[in-house]
């Protein structure tokens, strides 16, 4: 195994800015690492059940070092994030004596990263946490940026706070264990980043597609990891509450968020449904004259790549009033976000129904 020097990556935002880590072998030193937060307080890491089985030793190598730290094991899929379980980690948070100068470190993908930084929003009106992202979704994505956050009956994310962590430790050596399918959809998040933003990690998509899914170049998985992680770190400190620029990360996600609607008890992951929404905001794109036939011929190459379950059969009208009722579409105008070139992600107001429903043949 090479040894590959850490990436640090700043978040500015005033009083609230803070480092994104990125580098292999991260939770290995971790005692090290944390140690300028380490007053001999207590700590609470939160996991699941799944992932504390396989890397209970970094927590031992925490607790060999000093620190007063104990395990909060919440479910293991989306139902953890959930009030009641919010409520019961308050609650042993409590009995484990935890005070407003305790930090609490969150292991896992997203549900454990949204559902951490949520509890450490409102315990004692806010406790510092610290994100250990184990999913490549949490890594390029849902780690960093500050959006916190538990499910209603009634919709995903409905009660949540916007509130930043203290620093964001991301070491790619925990995809080692994740099942493949999580890895590609997660994929789907960085190709984005391709798209809106940075033609070299698209062009990398385009050479190294096979590689980036065996996790088999640590530097270049790294390295587009990274990449992912200064787009999202640049556009959070720009637009933290989501005003404009931060739109732009909501690529192939509107049309893909009806799918991931329709499709809730077939199962499409969140990345499966997105890819199919990029594949339809880039026929958009492509319609709109945004993007020549090359491009977007390129588009359609690379999107094509990725392995993804079959979408089952979807009624335009359904997903027009998905989209209708998309909780970004404020005042009643759809802030559509297409490419003006790849590279380029646009805010474009003027995609109709019509678009909508004819870019589903991307996707037949
Ligand atoms: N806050 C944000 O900005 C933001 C952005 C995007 C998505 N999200 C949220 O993220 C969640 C999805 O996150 P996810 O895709 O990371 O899924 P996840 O957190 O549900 O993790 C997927 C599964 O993999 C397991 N797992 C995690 N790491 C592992 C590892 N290294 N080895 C083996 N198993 C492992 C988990 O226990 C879980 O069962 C959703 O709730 C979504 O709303 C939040
Ligand atoms: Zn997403």
């Amino acid at each position: 195994m090479t040894e590959l020097h850490s990436q640090v990556i700043p978040l500015e935002l005033a009083e609230h800015s803070y480092d994104i880590t990125v580098g292999y072998g991260l939770k290995d030193s971790l005692a090290q690492t944390l140690k300028p937060w380490n007053q001999g307080q207590k700590w609470v890491v939160l996991t699941q059940q799944a992932i504390f089985d396989i890397y209970r030793p970094v927590i031992d190598a925490l607790q060999s070092a000093g620190y007063d730290i104990s395990p909060i094991i919440v479910p293991g899929d989306e139902s953890a994030k959930n009030i009641k379980h919010a409520e019961q980690v308050w609650a042993q948070m409590v009995e484990l004596g935890c005070d407003r100068s305790s930090i609490l470190l969150a292991m896992g993908g997203g549900v454990v990263g949204d559902l951490g930084g949520f509890v450490a929003a409102t315990y004692m009106r806010g406790i510092p946490f610290i994100q250990l992202p184990t999913t490549l979704l949490a890594m390029v994505d849902s780690s960093i940026g500050g959006k916190t956050a538990v499910n209603l009956s009634a919709g995903k994310n409905l009660v949540g706070a916007i509130y930043q962590p203290k620093a964001v430790l991301v070491d790619p050596s925990f995809l080692e264990t994740l099942p493949k399918r999580n890895v590609i959809s997660s994929l789907a998040e960085a190709v984005k980043y391709g798209f809106i933003r940075d033609t070299s990690i698209f062009d990398t998509f385009v050479t190294r597609y096979a590689d980036l899914v065996a996790l088999n170049d640590q530097a270049l998985l790294a390295d587009v990891i990274a990449k992912s992680c200064n787009i999202k770190a640049q556009i959070v400190s720009n637009d933290q509450f989501e005003n404009g620029e931060r739109k732009l990360l909501n690529f192939g996600h509107t049309i893909g968020h009806a799918f991931e609607t329709i499709q809730e008890y077939g199962g499409l992951y969140h990345g499966e449904a997105v890819l199919y929404g990029m594949k339809c905001a880039s026929y958009i794109s492509h319609k709109k004259g945004l993007l020549d036939d090359a491009e977007f011929n390129a588009a359609m190459d690379v999107l094509n790549k990725f392995e993804l379950p079959q979408l089952g059969a979807v009624e335009p009208s359904q997903v027009l009033e998905i989209v209708g009722h998309d909780k970004k579409n404020i005042n009643g105008t759809l802030s559509f976000i297409l490419v003006d070139g790849i590279g380029n992600g646009v805010i474009n107001t003027e995609v109709t129904p019509e678009d909508i429903v004819e870019s589903l043949s991307a996707v037949a």
